[in-house]
């Protein structure tokens, strides 16, 4: 699974989430059936508090929903303990969170190096300056999150998701603090990234973003969504 270039696909079929609030039960998910192939950048859309993020967290094995399955392949992993399940995440996936989750006491160089702390190699100090270099972030590499601007954090943090080359990235808003042109180094950055042969699925407002996507995820009113491909 942590290879690129094996077949991967991820399936979810009747997921429903449910928060539970004060104000009484927070329906978000209802009945959600999905399933991504290997190269698919897929963009998830609908207005503020539909559930795009809550989405992506399920999907991303971060938050268990109430019913349904999820499936990577063979594995199911939901069905693995927190660990096994954590060293999954850490082989295969990549998360660009909406609100960018860096360590605050870590300089950007050494946020972006996190992920290869439970998998080291040999080539996390090249790739880091490479993704540095991509992202626009090499005279940044030394400032720590309170020093950085949104879009520089929201930069490092795909930084940090790329790292491991994972065979499927979430990202959130990537481009949600970006101006015209870093947002465009970013959305290509992901299109290639999906090109190369993995899975790309990102939950996005921005309407260059929404056009990047070879297939759409539309939340409908109801809680449901509608698949588009192209
Ligand atoms: N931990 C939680 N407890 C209770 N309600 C929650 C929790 N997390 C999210 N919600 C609610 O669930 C709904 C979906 O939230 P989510 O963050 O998935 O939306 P979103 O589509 O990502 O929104 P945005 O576009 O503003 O990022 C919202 O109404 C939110 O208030
Ligand atoms: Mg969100």
């Amino acid at each position: 699974m942590s290879d690129n270039n094996s077949e991967f696909t991820l399936r979810a079929q009747g997921i429903t989430k449910t928060y539970s609030a004060k104000s009484g039960a927070i329906n978000v998910l209802e009945d959600i059936d999905l399933e991504l192939s290997k190269g698919d950048f897929v963009t998830i859309s609908g207005p503020s508090g539909c559930g795009k993020s809550t989405l992506l967290m399920v999907l991303g094995t971060l938050q268990e929903p109430d019913s349904g399955t999820l499936k990577y392949g063979d594995i199911t992993p939901y069905g693995l303990s927190p660990s096994g399940r954590a060293e999954f995440r850490s082989k295969n996936i990549g998360f660009v969170f909406q609100d960018f989750n860096l360590v605050p006491y870590l300089d950007v160089r050494e946020n972006i190096m996190c992920p290869g702390i439970v998998n080291p190699s040999a080539d996390l100090e090249p790739r880091s300056s490479e993704l540095l270099e991509m992202l626009g972030l090499t005279d940044r590499s030394n400032h720590y999150p309170d020093q950085l601007s949104s879009g520089e954090k929201q930069r490092a943090a795909l930084a940090r998701a790329l790292l491991l080359r994972p065979s499927i990235i979430f990202a959130d808003e990537p481009t949600g603090n970006l101006d015209q042109s870093n947002g465009r180094v970013v959305l290509d950055c992901l299109a290639n990234y999906a090109e190369d042969g993995a899975t790309v699925i990102m939950a996005t407002h921005d309407s260059a973003a929404l056009s990047s996507g070879n297939k759409h995820v539309q939340f409908n009113e109801g809680k449901g969504i509608t698949v588009k491909s192209e």
